[in-house]
């Protein structure tokens, strides 16, 4: 069954596709999408890809989103194009790309850390050391952080 026939087409917005199977609420976490905002989000998971067997797709219906916001995604979804919509048809489209620095998406594992002082306020802040198995540093105290503890990070939405 095609891909029309599980979420229809959106006429002006932003369609984020060949996500990982599975990973949609934690883009839409990633993205700060709950809803609440009042325009319209359509999200499949698990449909089938020929690119990847099976992936997520997500659809904002009158809201581009830009490179930036986008971008940070990329944590949890490196497979993702991001198409923008006009009148019904896609006017734009781009891989995603992890940026060098992640700032507030993820915490620190480190107890320790000045991030995770319960009356600091800073914010935590990761360089990206390696992309493919994902690794972060801590850009305050050095410790790192894997792919899987990321994932673990953003569940539970
Ligand atoms: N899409 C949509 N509404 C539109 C146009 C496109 O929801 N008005 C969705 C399509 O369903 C698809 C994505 O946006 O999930 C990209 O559309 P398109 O470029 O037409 O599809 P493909 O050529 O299959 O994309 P790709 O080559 O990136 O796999
Ligand atoms: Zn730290």
């Amino acid at each position: 069954m095609s891909e029309e026939l599980v979420v229809r087409r959106i006429s002006n917005g932003t369609v984020i596709d060949h996500i990982p199977a599975g990973r949609a609420l934690k883009v839409l976490r990633i993205l700060g999408i709950t809803g609440e905002e009042g325009y319209m989000v359509s999200m499949v998971m698990n449909v089938y890809s020929k690119k990847l067997g099976k992936k997520d797709i997500v659809k904002v219906e009158g809201r581009e989103l830009s490179s930036e916001e986008v971008n940070k995604i990329a944590l949890v979804a490196p497979t993702a194009t991001i198409n923008i919509v006009r009148d019904y048809e896609v006017v734009e489209k781009r891989k995603v790309e992890l940026p060098d620095k992640i700032e507030g998406i993820v915490r620190c594992v480190n107890p320790k850390c000045v991030t995770n002082a319960p009356r600091e306020a800073v914010h935590p802040s990761f360089r990206v050391i390696s992309r493919k198995p994902l690794k972060l540093v801590c850009e305050y105290c050095g410790e790192y952080l894997t792919e899987e503890e990321v994932i673990a990070q953003l569940a539970g939405t």
